[in-house]
Order: C-alpha cells, then structure tokens, then sequence
C-alpha cells in the first residue's frame, strides 16, 4: 500500500506542476477497484471499455446509463483513496447540455464517482462548459475516440496527418478552456502528445500515446493479460493473468475429479 492520503482532483492537477507522474487504471467491478486502490492508484476509470471487457459487445457503443451506473457503484464501493471517474456512454451527452447535466449528475449522485469523462473536442466544449460550472468534474477524451468507431471505420492511430494533428491540438486547448481537469490522448503519435501535453496546463493522461503525458492510462485487463488474443502495440503485459487462472482451475478440476478436494480439513 502506498499512501493512505485521499486523492482529489485538485491534487492530481498538483502532480503536473510538481512533475510527479499519474497513474490510472479501469476498474468494472468492487474487487477490482479495492486492489488497484490498495495498490496506490491514482485515478480509476470506470471506462465504457466495460461494453467490450466485461459485456463482451464489439465495440463501446451499446453499453447504457443504467449499466454504466451500477459499474460505478461497485467500483465506489471498493475505492478510499483514488479519484473514480465514470465515462458518459455514447448518447448520454451527445444530444444536449441538459441531458448531459441529469446523466453526468446521476455518476455522483448514485455513483459517488468524483467526476466523469467525455468523448470529444469543440463539438461538446458547450456541455463540458455547464457541466463545470455546476460543480461536475470533466476529463476530456481526444485521438482516437472509440465512440467515434463508425466514422473513423477502425481503432487505427489518429493525429497522424497534419491537418488532424493541428485539430487535436485546438481541440485540447478548446478542453482546457472548457474547464476539464485533465484530457485523455488516446493513440496519437508520441510526438503530438508531447506538444498538446506541454501546451495545457491541466495533466494528460496517455493510452498509446507515449511517455510525454503528465499519466498514463490501461484497461486492466490488457495490463494483466486477461484476454491473450488482444495485444495492441502500445500495451505492457505486466502479468500473464489468463494463464495463470487456467492453470488454477486446471488443478481444481483434477482434484475434484480424483476426490483431492474438498479434504478432511476442508470440510465440516
Ligand atoms: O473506456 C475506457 O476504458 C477508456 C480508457 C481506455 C481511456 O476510455
């Protein structure tokens, strides 16, 4: 355990000035979240990757309010130190300020998640603006942005042409004069979130994105090595969970089989 001492989103803005790097994960589930706390994160994400990782859908965009709430909930449940954040699903703050307003509230209401993320730059500077000025906590999401999976047509990198690359750039100032606390740069070259990283004063916090942002952000189970058969460039495998978790249940099936369990002391 590292450090008892409760996050905030002001704290975390701090780690940018100071230089001391942010560390985030995503949790779904009230386990989860209590190990990555206890680990010493700083910030867990209960991401809409949920709709993909936990719910098996191919892509982010079916996953609903109601779900997105009851993940947070659990999550919450699990969390003493680090900041939680729920994502805002796709259609939750698309189609007006207000609507994001009675969504986005519902995460710290029902949720008691610190604040939520959106997808997207000028588009919804308008709904991250009334958000903040209500008191809400906005984390920005820019590059490639997989609500935005049917126009971009793939999860290939973004920013690479200049003409978007000058496009992330504005768009993440437009953010941070929106008011969001920190922008997320997902799978953009190094270089560019090098340059949008030195060019806002609120933290970024990189997937794919290179060791230049003020954090760093995975889904865990990329980081564990839960699903093996999904392996992008920019992931580190720091466990080898799936395997290790077959070979467990390998061994219970066999002492099932060969009456090695339950034991004597095992039993009543
Ligand atoms: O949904 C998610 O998990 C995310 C992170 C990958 C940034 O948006």
């Amino acid at each position: 355990m590292e450090s008892k001492e409760t996050m905030t989103i002001p704290k975390l803005q701090s780690m940018k000035k100071e230089g001391q790097k942010i560390t985030c994960l995503t949790a779904y589930d009230y386990l989860t979240a209590f190990i990555l706390d206890s680990a010493g994160i700083d910030l867990v994400l209960v991401g809409d990757s949920c709709s993909m990782v936990f719910a098996g859908h191919p892509t982010t965009l079916p996953i609903t309010m109601e779900q997105m709430v009851y993940h947070t909930q659990a999550v919450s449940r699990g969390v003493q130190r680090a900041i939680v954040i729920s994502d805002m699903p796709f259609l939750s703050f698309q189609a007006g300020s207000e609507e994001a307003v009675k969504n986005a509230g519902r995460f710290l209401k029902e949720g008691q998640a610190h604040g939520v993320k959106v997808e997207g730059g000028e588009a919804i500077a308008e709904t991250i603006r009334r958000l903040v000025q209500i008191g809400i906590p906005v984390m920005g999401h820019l590059g490639l942005t997989p609500q935005s999976i049917r126009f971009f047509g793939g999860y290939g990198i973004r920013g690479l042409e200049k003409t978007e690359a000058d496009r992330l750039q504005k768009d993440a100032k437009i953010l941070e004069e929106a008011g969001v606390f920190s922008i997320v740069l997902e799978k953009i070259p190094a270089g560019l979130a090098e340059q949008i990283t030195k060019s806002v004063s609120v933290p970024t916090i990189g997937i794919g994105a290179g060791v230049h942002c003020d954090g760093q952000i995975l889904v865990t189970a990329d980081m564990l090595g839960f699903f093996e058969v999904f392996k992008p460039k920019f992931v580190r495998q720091y466990e080898r969970i799936a395997k290790r978790i077959q070979k467990a249940v390998r061994n219970y099936i066999e002492d099932v089989k060969n009456n090695e369990y339950p034991a004597k002391e095992e039993s009543y």
